[in-house]
């Protein structure tokens, strides 16, 4: 059977594209950020996942104000990179887990989840950086199938049914008939607002009582509304819903968590840099 092998979460800001390609990381402003991801290469190096399930939000580049699934999930053979203007350079193209996308997809639905199904879809800085900081020569060993959440448009998924939808997502995988291993990352936050009077916002006790939380508490935020996340966390912040996603698959998979890595620096661009490696216990 298929097995989660741990969560990685991390801050997706399109500079952190900018400070690779313009080999920046090691100055003084993004050497404290880019120091948290030794130790998650040398995992990724040793457990070697297969897969990677990818719970993140799309800016812009697929769904608009226009069109907004909640939950979306793609099932593409392959996801070329575009991103909304940031002037990063583009990625390689990822190859997509298209057994594993249609297996989540069916089991899903089966569950009660009524996803919107992607059989085309491009990846922004999302998904593209957090794959980049852990394979930095962006030849991917690995498949991955990406999971939208809508972080963006109002109104947003409670805290409470992006747990629940975690956990069927770790029920999919666990009963996913392979023995491939499977990394899920949740991408973005942590706290930060980028327009209105909060521009600028940053909660560091909030990031981290939630950071403490992923491994004692995991369903801590999922006891606040969306109202009063998006208070302590701003508007961007709340991206925190795809760590949540992302950590309630190891809770679907009957696993609690350990954590084996974290960083966390303020500020990278308008958010904090936050990194964390949970593998089940
Ligand atoms: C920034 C943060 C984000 O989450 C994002 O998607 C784009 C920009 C920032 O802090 O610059
Ligand atoms: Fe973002």
């Amino acid at each position: 059977m298929a097995r989660i092998i741990g969560n990685a979460f991390m801050s997706h800001v399109p500079a952190i594209g900018g400070a690779i390609a313009k080999g920046r990381t090691q100055e003084d402003y993004w050497k404290p950020f880019f120091d948290g991801f030794p130790p998650l290469r040398q995992w990724v190096g040793e457990v070697k996942p297969d897969v990677v399930v990818v719970c993140y939000n799309d800016h812009g580049l697929n769904f608009f104000l226009d069109k907004m699934p909640t939950f979306a999930v793609g099932a593409a053979p392959s996801y070329s990179n575009a991103d909304e203007g940031w002037g990063i350079p583009q990625t390689a193209p990822f190859a997509g887990e298209v057994d594993l996308s249609w297996h989540l997809i069916e089991q899903l639905v089966a569950d009660g989840f009524d996803i919107t199904t992607c059989q085309e879809m491009l990846v922004d800085h999302a998904l593209t950086l957090p794959m980049a900081l852990l394979w930095p020569d962006q030849k991917w060993p690995v498949k991955i199938v990406p999971v939208c959440i809508n972080t963006v448009l109002f109104p947003l998924p409670s805290a409470e049914r992006c747990w629940k939808f975690g956990q069927a997502i770790g029920r999919a995988i666990q009963s996913w008939g392979t023995d491939e291993k499977v990394l899920v990352m949740g991408t973005g936050g942590l706290s930060h607002q980028l327009e209105g009077e909060r521009a600028g916002f940053i909660n560091k006790p909030f990031d981290v009582q939630f950071m403490d939380s992923l491994t004692g508490d995991p369903e801590w935020a999922t006891r606040q509304s969306i109202n009063e996340l998006v208070k302590q966390a701003g508007t961007q912040g709340i991206e925190l819903l795809n760590w949540l996603v992302a950590r309630g698959t190891l809770a679907g998979a009957g696993q609690g968590a350990r954590e084996l890595s974290r960083t966390y620096h303020i500020p990278i661009s308008n958010t904090a840099g936050a990194v964390v490696l949970l593998e089940p216990a």
